[in-house]
Order: C-alpha cells, then sequence, then structure tokens
C-alpha cells in the first residue's frame, strides 16, 4: 500500500490521482471491515472549529474515536482565542500538549495552509472560506464509485452557488483528476467564466444538460447570499431547482447527491432528497470511513518520516 507525500491533507488540488485513490480505497476497506486496527491509540486529535458544522465536525469525532484517538473539541468562543491569543499560537499551545493532528474549519481562505507550514503537526483542511474541502470531495468521489463503479467517463453537473463554494473548488479538481467530465451550472453572478480554465464546462440552464447527466450534485444557496442574486428565489427554484419534473427527464440510472445542509425546497424539493435516487445520507456515512482513512494515512506518513 502507498503512502502519502505531505504530513497535511490542505487540499485536492495537492493530491495525485493515485493518493486520492489510495484514501478512498483505504475507505472502502475501513467499511467493508478489512481494516479494523486501532492505529491512532495513544494519539491525540483536535477539532478547531471557528465556523458552524455538524457533518464534518462530528464524522472526524467518530473517525478519530473508532481509530482509538482521544478527540478534543475546542470551544472557540471559550478560550483564549477571546482574550486575543492568535490561531497559530493556539495550535502551537495544544500541540506542546501532545497534540499531533489538527482538523480546522475557518472562514479565511488558505488559514490551514499558515498553520501546516509553522507546525510539525498534521493540519487536516475541514473547509477554509470560500476555497476548499477537500474531505467533503473525497466522500463525494467516494459515494459516486459505490454506486457508479467508477468517475471516469461519467458527465457530473454540479449546480448551484458555484463561486461561494469550496465543496465545488475541490470537487472539480478531484473529479479531473479521476477524468470525470465535469458541467457546471448556476445563475451568470454565481458561476464566473474564469472557471472554463480549470477544464470545465458552463452552462446557465439545467434543463440545457440534465437528460445528458449522469451523476447531479446540488449545491447549497447560502442564505447571506441570495440577496446578492440577480434572480429572485422563485426565478432560481424554477430554473435551478432539483425536483421530479428535471429528474424525469434525466437518464434512469441518474445518482444525485448534496453536501449538506440541503434548503429543502430550494435547492432540492423533500421527496427528491429522500428519494431512492438520492445519496445525501450515504455521504454522510462514507464520510467517516473517509475521515479514519484520512487520519490513518497520515499516521502511517508521520510515523514514515520518523523511522
Ligand atoms: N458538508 C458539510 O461540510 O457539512 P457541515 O457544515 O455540517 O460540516
Amino acid at each position: 500500500m502507498g503512502r502519502l507525500r505531505s504530513k497535511d491533507l490542505l487540499d485536492t488540488d495537492l493530491l495525485t490521482k493515485e493518493e486520492i485513490l489510495l484514501i478512498i480505497d483505504t475507505a472502502f476497506r475501513f467499511k467493508e471491515g478489512g481494516l479494523k486496527s486501532l492505529s491512532l491509540t495513544g494519539e491525540a486529535i483536535s477539532l478547531l472549529f471557528f465556523e458552524p458544522s455538524t457533518r464534518t465536525k462530528n464524522s472526524f469525532e467518530i473517525a478519530g474515536r473508532k481509530l482509538g484517538a482521544m478527540v478534543v473539541s475546542m470551544d472557540t468562543t471559550g478560550s483564549s482565542l477571546v482574550k486575543g491569543e492568535s490561531a497559530l499560537n493556539t495550535v502551537r499551545t495544544l500541540q506542546a500538549m501532545g497534540i499531533n493532528y489538527f482538523v480546522i474549519r475557518h472562514r479565511e481562505s488558505g488559514f490551514p495552509y499558515q498553520i501546516a507550514e509553522r507546525v510539525s503537526a498534521s493540519i487536516i483542511n475541514a473547509g477554509d472560506g470560500t476555497r476548499g474541502h477537500p474531505t467533503q470531495a473525497l466522500l463525494d468521489a467516494m459515494t459516486m464509485i459505490e454506486a457508479r463503479g467508477e468517475i471516469e467517463g461519467k458527465r457530473v453537473v454540479i449546480v448551484g452557488d458555484i463561486l461561494h463554494s469550496r465543496v465545488a473548488r475541490s470537487n472539480i479538481w478531484l473529479l479531473k483528476k479521476l477524468g470525470a467530465e465535469v458541467i457546471l451550472v448556476g445563475p451568470p453572478e454565481f458561476l464566473p467564466r474564469e472557471f472554463e480554465k480549470l477544464g470545465v464546462e458552463i452552462s446557465y440552464s439545467l434543463d440545457n444538460v440534465i437528460e445528458d447527466t449522469d451523476i447531479l450534485m446540488g449545491l447549497r444557496i447560502q442564505r447571506e447570499r441570495m440577496e446578492k442574486m440577480r434572480i429572485s428565489v422563485e426565478e432560481y427554484i424554477r430554473r435551478y431547482q432539483i425536483n421530479r419534473e428535471r429528474v424525469n427527464r434525466a437518464k434512469p440510472d441518474l445518482i444525485i447527491l448534496h453536501p449538506g445542509p440541503v434548503n429543502v425546497g430550494i435547492e432540492m424539493t423533500e421527496d427528491i432528497l429522500y428519494s431512492e435516487l438520492s445519496l445525501v445520507e450515504r455521504q454522510v456515512t462514507n464520510g467517516v470511513f473517509i475521515r479514519m482513512a484520512i487520519l490513518s494515512l497520515l499516521k502511517e506518513t508521520r510515523d514514515g518520516s520518523n523511522t
């Protein structure tokens, strides 16, 4: 089995195709019961979330505990951060207590990178600003492979607020490495032409692409961004909502993903969210195994560099 090259997991553009497949394969081995060892016994993991999270934070906690690690969830509003201590000093202080793994979510794009180069601990990006959310993209890819066998050659449509989505960027980088055709769909104000430089197609109409779509991923329309839309919410729903009428025009083996949380009734209807086509809850399940794989593989890399 191969190894990850870096002590950190910062984003999918920094991973090779082989590293991506190694993480996903390791996650499948955890899910299928082939890997059981408590590989992080005696290790400590800090969850440092400066923004809210349900899925990412809790699944890292479960993953760490399943691997035998101590998991410490830092209360960022009740720590010395509020006395002015910097995030870097906070991480270095926790590292001095013996914590070697930090799972960080921060509103500033690039924040985990700044910390990673200043500490010896492993930094895992759990979402930085609008830039990236690599563990989400990895669990999305695992879910696509589980459902459709492979990603290569599949037409993957990502619909919603692409501009402000960290999930979209990490998915674009990863899906292109695995050979997918990626089509971005959304209103022009959320889908600048610059995205074409990433080797993707752009469409402003979901109806124009739905019939040739293999995998459809909805993105959350962030409530704070709605006022920036030049179209009304009603018009957004009319043009971009994933609903039964659109799904009926798609291929019969279409699968639907969404990173959550879903604005039910806006980007997706409730009947589609809970339908047989929706893999949204399977994404959440797979998130635990992807995060177990990442923690275990980072431990192997750390052990390898210490020998
Ligand atoms: N998909 C995702 O990152 O969800 P949370 O914000 O709940 O972690």
